[in-house]
């Protein structure tokens, strides 16, 4: 499996992604999707397997020292095999690279595979915000330090 950086031409593929991993209403449009693709403070990338359809899609962005994981999906049947895991690895050595402190996420409270990878990759909650994704929809809000060495350890090398 290869990491790449992902583009317009990914698109379908994401979407696909997209409506495999979220319910109707939490799904990001095409547009927003196309939007991500090609803004310059973006950074897409895709999981693809040897015949390169995408498996995972993980986007990120970075403002001064903190970087913010906007989303990351991996598709139903490549689930639970580290996929997800090492699209964060991935960004957050990006991240590191431009000089970022901090990542920050939000996640639904109830969504258990995330939380674990999550905090699997060091991602500790500081914050609950309610309702956030509508009503009963709370988000947890999880920080994870970007440093040397604690970090080179945190990514499991
Ligand atoms: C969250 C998500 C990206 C994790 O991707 P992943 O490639 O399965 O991640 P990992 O393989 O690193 O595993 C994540 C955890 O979920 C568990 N898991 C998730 N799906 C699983 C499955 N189908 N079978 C077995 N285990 C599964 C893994 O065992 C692991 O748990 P652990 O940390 O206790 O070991 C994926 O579940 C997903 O796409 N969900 C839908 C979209 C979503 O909610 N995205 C996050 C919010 S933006």
């Amino acid at each position: 499996m290869i990491i790449t950086h992902a583009s317009v031409a990914d698109l379908d593929g994401i979407l696909a992604l997209e409506q495999d991993g979220f319910a109707r209403e939490e799904q990001w449009s095409p547009t927003a999707w196309a939007e991500e693709l090609t803004a310059a403070d973006r950074f897409v990338l895709a999981h693809t397997d040897s015949d390169g359809q995408i498996l995972g899609v993980a986007t990120f962005s970075c403002a001064e020292d903190m970087a913010d994981l906007n989303r990351v999906i991996v598709h139903p049947q490549a689930r639970g095999r580290g996929v997800g895991a090492s699209l964060l690895r991935a960004g957050l050595e990006w991240a590191q690279a431009l000089g970022a402190t901090r990542m920050l996420l939000e996640v639904r409270r109830d969504n258990a595979s995330a939380l674990s990878l999550y905090r699997r990759l060091g991602f500790d909650q500081i914050s609950l915000r309610r309702d956030y994704y509508g009503p009963g929809r709370d988000a947890v809000v999880m920080l994870r330090p970007i440093e040397g060495e604690e970090d080179e350890w945190a990514l499991g090398r």
